[in-house]
């Protein structure tokens, strides 16, 4: 949930529905550092929480910089941040937090941009610049106007590293993903990736073949598939909370979060799709349908996210802690009733 409290400095508008704010703090004092490929969850509106990726060079200390896109059909936040915000504005925004890290030793980095998604690999390639890393950005968009931040990419990356494609809305006119990746793959190399929905199909297909652990993603859409392995279960399920033996019933149409949260445990969330990880949650019993596009497998032992994962046998038991005056009669008047257990650092790889 967010902590700080900022004040937004600057609005500018870096491409055709793309503004980046520059939040500081409003007494000037530095703000927690950051890594690349970190986010923030900003509230946009009372009960409206996003995700959104830092991108300015991760040694800064006196501002957070983040780049969003106006979505028309998106759920509201984007729109929210640009109709609602204003210069001078205090916000209130989570300290930083990573699922999309850059690994270390790597001999060579490939960053793939696609559209916004050019905000943590932003980051990245400031960071990777500043440690003097062998790397490459890719950045593909439509046209000039679509591409955000490409100004700032130019003065400040070396120039032979940073690769612009404008492919004026046709695919085929643009980088040829596959061959990229047929070329560049060679012991040593990290990938990293971000952008809508084709252009994640696209990489994840020309990366199929590269060693486990060597491809990294972030998604800020949900994939237009199951992401999980194996038949999805079709009926209902129950979950039951470990510290106090309560049952409830998940029907086959629902998710962990929503009848929880009919039954006065709220997890918080933000994505609800499997994007974010804030609804983590440890779980002690039960096989999982891991749904999500966060969690790396290590953590799927022992997490999910309950906001799109479900059960694959009858009975989940899930590692919650509930106070113990706990009365689900009282349930609308509760609010955090419950709580996960301390996450530990999330993966992201895809
Ligand atoms: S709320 Fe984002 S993963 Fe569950």
């Amino acid at each position: 949930m967010p902590e700080l409290e900022l004040l937004v400095r600057q609005i500018r508008l870096e491409a055709r529905n793309v503004h980046s704010y520059e939040l500081v703090h409003p007494q000037g004092a530095p703000l927690p550092g950051f890594e690349a490929g970190e986010h923030i969850d900003v509230q946009v509106a009372d009960g409206l929480l996003r995700q959104y990726s830092l991108c300015n060079p991760p040694g800064e200390r006196q501002r957070y910089v983040i780049g969003v896109l106006r979505e028309e059909q998106g759920r509201g936040g984007s729109r929210g941040l640009h109709q609602g915000w204003r210069v001078g504005q205090l916000v209130r925004v989570s300290p930083p937090r990573n699922h999309f890290a850059l690994r270390p030793g790597a001999r060579h980095v490939l960053l793939l941009a696609g559209g916004i998604g050019i905000t943590p690999l932003k980051a990245m390639a400031h960071q990777l610049q500043a440690q003097a890393v062998d790397y490459e950005l890719h950045y593909c968009a439509r046209d000039a106007q679509c591409a955000a931040f490409a100004d700032e990419l130019r003065s400040s990356l070396d120039p032979a590293r940073l690769h612009l494609h404008l492919d004026g809305g046709d695919p085929s006119r643009g980088l040829d993903i596959a061959a990229l990746l047929a070329a560049e793959r060679r012991e040593g190399t990290q990938v990293y990736y971000c952008g809508p929905a084709g252009f994640m199909k696209a990489c994840a297909s020309a990366a199929a073949l590269w060693p486990a652990g060597s491809v990294h993603c972030e998604h800020f859409q949900a994939p237009d598939r199951p992401v999980c392995d194996g038949a999805p279960s079709a009926g209902g399920f129950t979950v039951q909370i470990a510290s106090s033996g309560l049952r409830l019933h998940v029907a086959a149409q629902r998710s962990i979060v929503e009848v929880l949260r009919e039954a006065g445990i709220e997890i918080a969330t933000s994505c609800e799709a499997g994007l974010c990880a804030t609804c983590k949650t440890g779980y002690l019993q039960g096989e999982v349908e891991h749904q999500d596009c966060i969690l790396g497998p290590d953590e799927q032992r022992t997490h999910l996210t309950p906001c799109v994962s479900r059960a694959r046998g009858e009975l989940l038991v899930l590692d919650l802690y509930i106070v113990p005056s706990f009365d689900p009669r009282a349930a609308p008047r509760l609010r955090r009733a419950a709580c996960a257990r301390p996450a530990r650092p999330a993966g992201g790889a895809c």
